[in-house]
């Protein structure tokens, strides 16, 4: 006999077998945003968004993990299938940076994607000085950030960085410094569009001002929400696109990692994690859970899924070292709201008080 394929498990699958094996409509109402097209291919097919004036796909693949921070590195003949197999899912947005590893990350991201230049979009990032693989510093200087993108452009294989973004600003160089730098890259074709992370609105306009800037990439997700105060105005006005890194909040919103006896680095570095916090944000993860079972999906879903319904210019990067996890990731394009479905989101969401989290005002200060 025929197994009948739930929804939650097309959700968590996002094949296009899955898609043909389904009679019935697979996809909850569909977002303000979408046209037709995108709605009727929706089931099978990876949206597209619009970072500034560079075409991305809906979701994207954080790839810092691979390369340590939250565990020790993970072998390459490991993680270059969930690269690929991110890529055969519809992602075409790749997210690393020199300091990942440092330069293990890269080096994975460049030979997994070497065979579909011209396909994806690489996003990488500079900023730090290294002895070695040892990080000493910040440096922005005009003759360092050269030498960055030349290491960068030969461990990701390509001639030019499609995203290169400023990781975090240097005390010592002016942002204008910075921005003038890469626009000259830009027109010597080593780097595409520019990007910047971690900063101020301050900064961000400083910096447009010198050289277009595409992307801002700052932590966000449904319990880190207070970029939209400050930074989401900015990029909205002049035209950037916004890429949220923590996006299922470092695991928290996967519900997941909620027996804080059992918790990894999470619990000793993670402040959302701490016990107090993990059980006040138990509130939230009960929204998020109670969401799942309505959409028939799984509470990451739901989370992805949110940011991606927030704003048209919004691209997710979730992270993931895990086969499985990057596929139940990618199976967030499924899962669509109706505005009165988020309007009621974001009415329980803010009646919680999260803990561990931002304050507004720190946004208005370069990190
Ligand atoms: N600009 C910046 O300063 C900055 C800072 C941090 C990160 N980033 C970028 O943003 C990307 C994403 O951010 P992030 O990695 O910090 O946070 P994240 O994507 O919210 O969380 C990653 C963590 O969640 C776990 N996870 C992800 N999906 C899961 C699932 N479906 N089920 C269970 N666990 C899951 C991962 O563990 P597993 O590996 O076991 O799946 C990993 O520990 C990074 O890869 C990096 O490219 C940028």
């Amino acid at each position: 006999m025929k197994k009948e394929i739930s929804r939650r498990e097309f959700l968590l699958a996002g094949t296009a077998v899955a898609a043909a094996t389904l009679a019935a409509p697979v996809v909850g109402a569909s977002p303000a945003w979408e046209s037709e097209g995108q709605r009727n291919m929706q089931s099978t097919t990876m949206p597209k968004r619009y970072l500034g004036d560079l075409e991305v796909s809906a979701l994207g693949l954080g790839c810092m993990s691979m390369a340590g921070i939250y565990n020790p590195p993970q072998p390459k003949e490991k993680m270059i299938p969930i690269i690929r197999s991110a890529f055969e899912r519809g992602v075409t947005f790749f997210d690393t940076a020199e300091a990942y590893g440092p330069f293990l990350s890269e080096e994975m991201v460049g030979e997994a994607l070497e065979p579909f230049k011209g396909k994806v979009v690489i996003a990488t990032k500079f900023a730090f000085s290294f002895n070695g693989t040892q990080a000493t510093g910040r440096d922005s200087r005009p003759e360092h950030i050269r030498q960055a993108v030349e290491g960068c452009l030969k461990r990701l294989r390509v001639e030019t960085i499609d995203l290169c973004y400023l990781h975090r600003i240097d005390p010592n160089v002016p942002i204008e410094d910075v921005a003038l730098t890469v626009k000259d890259l830009i027109r010597e074709g080593k780097i595409r569009y520019f990007g910047l992370s971690e900063v101020s609105p301050n900064t961000i306009r400083r910096a447009h001002a010198v050289q277009k800037v595409t992307a801002v990439q700052s932590e966000y997700s449904m319990v880190e929400r207070v970029m939209e105060k400050h930074i989401f105005p900015v990029c909205e006005e002049l035209g950037i696109g916004f890429v949220p890194w923590g996006p299922t909040a470092r695991g928290l919103l996967t519900d997941k990692y909620n027996d804080f006896s059992q918790l990894d680095y999470r619990r000793a570095a993670i402040s959302y994690f701490q016990k107090e916090a993990l059980e006040a944000n138990q509130a939230l993860l009960a929204i998020i859970r109670d969401w799942a079972e309505r959409k028939e999906a799984t509470p990451v879903q739901v989370a992805l899924s949110w940011i991606i319904a927030q704003k048209p210019w919004i691209v997710p990067i979730p992270g993931t070292t895990n086969p499985d996890h990057a596929i139940e990731n990618i199976g967030a394009k499924n899962v669509h709201f109706t505005q009165a479905e988020l309007a009621e989101i974001r009415n329980s969401i803010e009646k919680v008080t999260v803990m561990g989290v931002r304050t507004p005002d720190q946004t208005l200060a370069d990190q």
